[in-house]
C-alpha cells in the first residue's frame, strides 16, 4: 500500500524514515523536514522547510507550519470546532457540509507532545506550547503557554533555550 501519495509535494531533502508508516497526501513538505512514524499529513496542509515532526501526530486540513517548526509526539490539530458525523436529517455529512478552519504555526514556534490546537488558532514566532497543552487562544510570539486551557506562563528568551534558533528574538 502507497502511504505517501502521488499527489504529494516532497521535497528530495526530506527524512522519513518509515514511509510505509505514514500518511500524507495533498500535502506540501518543505526542504529538510523530517517526519516521524504514524503521523499522518492531510491534503492542503503546507509544511515549511526544515520542520520536525515527532511520532504519533495528526496535522489536518487548514494547518501551515511555517520555517523550522517543531512538532513533539502525538500532536493533535483541529479543524471544526463542532464536528458531526451527520446533518441535522440524520444524512451522513460530506465536505460540502463544513468549513474547514486554518491555524497557523509561525516560524521556529514549538509544540509540546500531546498538544491540542483547537480550530483558528496563530501560534507565534518563536512561542513555545507545553506538553499536555489545549490551546484555545492565539499565542504570542515567544509566549510559553501550557495547561488546560493553555496560559502564559513565560517568554522563552527568559529561559535557556537555543537562542540561535529563536532567530535572536526578544
Ligand atoms: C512548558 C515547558 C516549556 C516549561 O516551561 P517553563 O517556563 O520552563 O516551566 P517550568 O519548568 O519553570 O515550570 C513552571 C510551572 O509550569 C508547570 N509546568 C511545566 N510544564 C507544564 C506543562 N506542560 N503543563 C502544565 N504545567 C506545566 C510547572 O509544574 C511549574 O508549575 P509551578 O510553578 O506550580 O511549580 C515544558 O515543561 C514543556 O512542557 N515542554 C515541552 C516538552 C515536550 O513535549 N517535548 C517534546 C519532545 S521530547
Amino acid at each position: 500500500m502507497r502511504m505517501i501519495a502521488s499527489n504529494v509535494k516532497l521535497d528530495d531533502s526530506c527524512i522519513i524514515h518509515h514511509r510505509d508508516l505514514v500518511n500524507l497526501y495533498g500535502c506540501s513538505i518543505g526542504a529538510r523536514t523530517r517526519i516521524g512514524t504514524f503521523v499522518e499529513i492531510q491534503k492542503n496542509v503546507v509544511v515549511g522547510d526544515d520542520c520536525k515532526i515527532s511520532s504519533h501526530s495528526f496535522i489536518c486540513e487548514g494547518v501551515t507550519l511555517e520555517d523550522g517548526v517543531f512538532i513533539g509526539h502525538g500532536v493533535m490539530f483541529t479543524n471544526d470546532t463542532y464536528p458531526r458525523a451527520v446533518n441535522a436529517d440524520g444524512s451522513l455529512q460530506t465536505e460540502a457540509d463544513w468549513i474547514v478552519i486554518p491555524t497557523l504555526v509561525k516560524r521556529h514556534a514549538s509544540i509540546g507532545s500531546n498538544a491540542t490546537i483547537l480550530p483558528g488558532i496563530t501560534i507565534g514566532e518563536a512561542a513555545q506550547v507545553g506538553a499536555g497543552a489545549v490551546v484555545t487562544k492565539d499565542v504570542p510570539d515567544g509566549a510559553i503557554v501550557a495547561g488546560v486551557p493553555a496560559r502564559i506562563t513565560g517568554r522563552v528568551h527568559d529561559r535557556s533555550v537555543n537562542m540561535q534558533a529563536l532567530g535572536g528574538m526578544r
